[in-house]
C-alpha cells in the first residue's frame, strides 16, 4: 500500500516561537489583516501579542471576535462575508481549533464565490477551485491540531460537517506554548484528551504507516507524561510545551492517518448535547478502545508502553487490557466524566446517537474492529453504564 504524506505548514515550534510572526507577515507583504479570535482572549490581552507588533510594524490590523466554540454554519458564512467585504490580504487565527477552523474558511472563501454552505462535504455543490489568501494560525490550546490539517469542522442543527481540500492548509502555523499558559485547567484537560486520541486513533487506524506510527508514539508519550501536570498546574513550562509537542505530532499523525471509531461516535455527542469536542472524546475514549481491544492487541500494547509503563512480563493481551484501564484512569484523573450519566445524557438518548454515528462511515472505515449499528449501540450503552465491554465473537 503507497500513502499520500503531508507536513505542512511551515511551522515554528517551541517556547517563544510567536516571535517569528511579524517576518513571517512581511513575507506576504501583507498590509490589511484580519485577525480572527475568540472573544475572552482579547479580554485576557493576548491578542496585543499579535496586534501591538504588526501595528507598530505600520500593518493595519482588524480582530474579529465573533467565534463560538463548536462554530454553526451561520457564524461561517459571516466570517467569509466579512473577510470579502473589507478585502483583507492575510488572515491570522488565534485560538482553539474554533478560530484556527474559521480562519481557514474565511482564507479559501475569500476568493471564492457562493456561501459556506455549497461548499459542504456531504451536502455541497461548489468544488473549492484556488487556494485563496494567505493564513497564518496560532493555537491557543493544546489540542485539536487545527493548525496542521486542511479540514474545518461547522456545527449543522444535530451534526457535524466539514470542509476539507489541500488549499485549507495554512502557510504557517506558529505552536508556542507560551500562549497556553493562561489556558484554563477544565480546557486543558478536554483539548489534551483530545489531542491523545488523535494520537491513539492514528495509530490504531487501518491507514497507519511507519511515518504517522513515529508521530503517533511520540505524541503519546509526550502527552501521557505531562497532561495531568498541564492540568494541576498550568504554569508548568515544561508540561505545557510537551504538551504542545504532543498535540502538533498528533495533529500530524491524524492528519495522515485518520481517526476512528472514538471521533465517529463522538460527533454526534458534540452535536444533539453540545458537549465540547475534547469532552465528547474523552468520555467515550476507553469504552471503544475497550470494546476494538482484540482487534490491534499488539498495538494497544506499545500505546500501553508510550503512556510509560513497562509491559515487559506481560502478554500481548494482558498489556492491551491495562491499556484501557490507564486510559480510563488518565480521562478520570483529569476530572472529565467518564461515563454519558456525568455528561445528563439519559438511555433512551443512545438510539438517536446510533443513528448519527452510523453516519460517519469515511471516519468508521479506518477503524480496526468494522463497527455495524449494533457494535456502535452496545458501545455507547458501555459508556452511559461506566462499564467497559468487548466485542462477543
Ligand atoms: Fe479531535
Amino acid at each position: 500500500m503507497s500513502e499520500k504524506i503531508t507536513f505542512a505548514p511551515i511551522s515554528y515550534t517551541g517556547w517563544g516561537s510567536l516571535e517569528h510572526l511579524e517576518e513571517e507577515v512581511k513575507r506576504f507583504n501583507a498590509k490589511k489583516i484580519l485577525l480572527v479570535t475568540d472573544p475572552f482572549l482579547e479580554e485576557l490581552g493576548l491578542t496585543n501579542n499579535i496586534v501591538v507588533p504588526l501595528e507598530q510594524a505600520g500593518i493595519e490590523v482588524d480582530t474579529y471576535t465573533e467565534v463560538v466554540p463548536e462554530p454553526p454554519l451561520a457564524i461561517g458564512e459571516k466570517v467569509v462575508a466579512y473577510t470579502r467585504e473589507h478585502q483583507f490580504d492575510l488572515v491570522i487565527g488565534l485560538g482553539g481549533g474554533s478560530a484556527l477552523d474559521l480562519t481557514k474558511i474565511a482564507g479559501v472563501l475569500a476568493t471564492h464565490e457562493g456561501k459556506v454552505e455549497d461548499y459542504l462535504n456531504l451536502t455541497g455543490t461548489k468544488k473549492i477551485q484556488s487556494k485563496g489568501i494567505p493564513t497564518i494560525l496560532v493555537p491557543t490550546t493544546s489540542g485539536t491540531g487545527s493548525e496542521i490539517t486542511n479540514i474545518s469542522v461547522l456545527s449543522l442543527e444535530t451534526t457535524k460537517d466539514v470542509i476539507a481540500h489541500d488549499y485549507l492548509l495554512a502557510d504557517v502555523a506558529i505552536v508556542d506554548p507560551a500562549l497556553t499558559i493562561s489556558l484554563p485547567s477544565k480546557i486543558t484537560a478536554a483539548t489534551g484528551v483530545d489531542a491523545l486520541t488523535h494520537a491513539v486513533e492514528a495509530y490504531i487506524s487501518k491507514f497507519a504507516s511507519p511515518i504517522s506510527d513515529a508521530l503517533a508514539l511520540q505524541a503519546i508519550r509526550l502527552i501521557s507524561k505531562s497532561i495531568r501536570t498541564a492540568v494541576k498546574n498550568g504554569t508548568d513550562k515544561q508540561a505545557r510545551s510537551d504538551m504542545s509537542y504532543g498535540s502538533y505530532l498528533a495533529g500530524l499523525a491524524f492528519f495522515n492517518a485518520g481517526v476512528a471509531g472514538v471521533h465517529a461516535l463522538a460527533y454526534p455527542i458534540g452535536g444533539q448535547f453540545h458537549i465540547a469536542h475534547g469532552d465528547s472524546n474523552a468520555v467515550l475514549l476507553p469504552y471503544v478502545m475497550g470494546y476494538i481491544r482484540q482487534s490491534c492487541e499488539k498495538r494497544m500494547k506499545d500505546i500501553y508502553e508510550a503512556m510509560g509503563f513497562s509491559a515487559t512480563n506481560l502478554s500481548q493481551t494482558e498489556a492491551s487490557y491495562k491499556c484501557v484501564i490507564e486510559l480510563k484512569r488518565l480521562v478520570e484523573d483529569v476530572n472529565i466524566p467518564s461515563t454519558l450519566k456525568g455528561f445528563n445524557i439519559t438511555e433512551d438518548a443512545l438510539e438517536g446517537l446510533t443513528n448519527d454515528a452510523i453516519e460517519q462511515k469515511r471516519i468508521l472505515a479506518r477503524s480496526p474492529l468494522p463497527l455495524l449499528k449494533e457494535d456502535i449501540y452496545e458501545i455507547y450503552k458501555s459508556a452511559f453504564n461506566g462499564v467497559i465491554i468487548e466485542k462477543q465473537k
